[in-house]
């Protein structure tokens, strides 16, 4: 198992692996239009967080860091069906924190979560408090009905990864 963070930078293996994640988010995500998911998945301006398996991709956080406030705004999340409750969305929302403090210098990751997804997010230490301040990220973050606002702290030392 690898974990790797790509975005939209033309480079062919970064490239295929954007692909794979794709079609998980399109076939776990059924509300998300299609042309969205690959319209945020190849902005230059979200990143991905991915595990793979060899060269298969298995799941993967979609997300946008808002460097000037320090924050993170989780798009997608999803890992395919098959190997879903192994562990490995802890695994991969851990890899996130890691990468979005040490390398994007992030302090708080904001999601609109799925109802059916609100206990993973609590169990990843999402709160249904907002503590940032609003004009911090309001305005910034995409609006999105049917899903609730939550925030997650990213604590400035803990190793989340060994
Ligand atoms: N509701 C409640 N608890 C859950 C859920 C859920 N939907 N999914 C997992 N958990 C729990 C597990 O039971 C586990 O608890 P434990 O540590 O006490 O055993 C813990 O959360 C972590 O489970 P993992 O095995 O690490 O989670 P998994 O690998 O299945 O990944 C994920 C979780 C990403 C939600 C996956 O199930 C999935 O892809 N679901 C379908 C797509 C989806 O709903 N994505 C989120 C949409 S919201 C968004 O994208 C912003």
């Amino acid at each position: 198992l690898k974990f790797v963070c790509y975005s939209n930078d033309s480079i062919d293996e970064h490239m295929m692996c954007l692909i794979g994640l794709k079609n998980i988010f399109a076939r776990q995500l059924p509300n998300m239009p299609k042309e969205y998911i690959v319209r945020l998945l190849m902005d230059r301006k979200h990143k991905s967080v991915m595990v793979l398996r060899g060269n298969l991709v298995v799941g993967g956080i979609t997300y946008r860091p808002y460097h000037s406030q320090k924050f993170g705004e989780i798009a997608f999340c999803a890992i395919t069906a098959d190997e879903q409750v192994k562990g490995y969305g802890t695994r991969l929302m851990n890899h996130l924190k890691q990468h979005a403090r040490d390398v994007d210098g992030l302090t708080h990751f904001l999601t609109y979560a799925d109802n059916n997804a609100v206990g993973y997010f609590v169990k990843q230490g999402f709160t249904k408090e907002i503590y940032l301040e609003k004009d911090v990220w309001h305005g910034f973050i995409k609006d999105y009905d049917g899903g609730l606002l939550m925030e997650c702290k990213i604590d400035p030392k803990l190793p989340y990864t060994d």
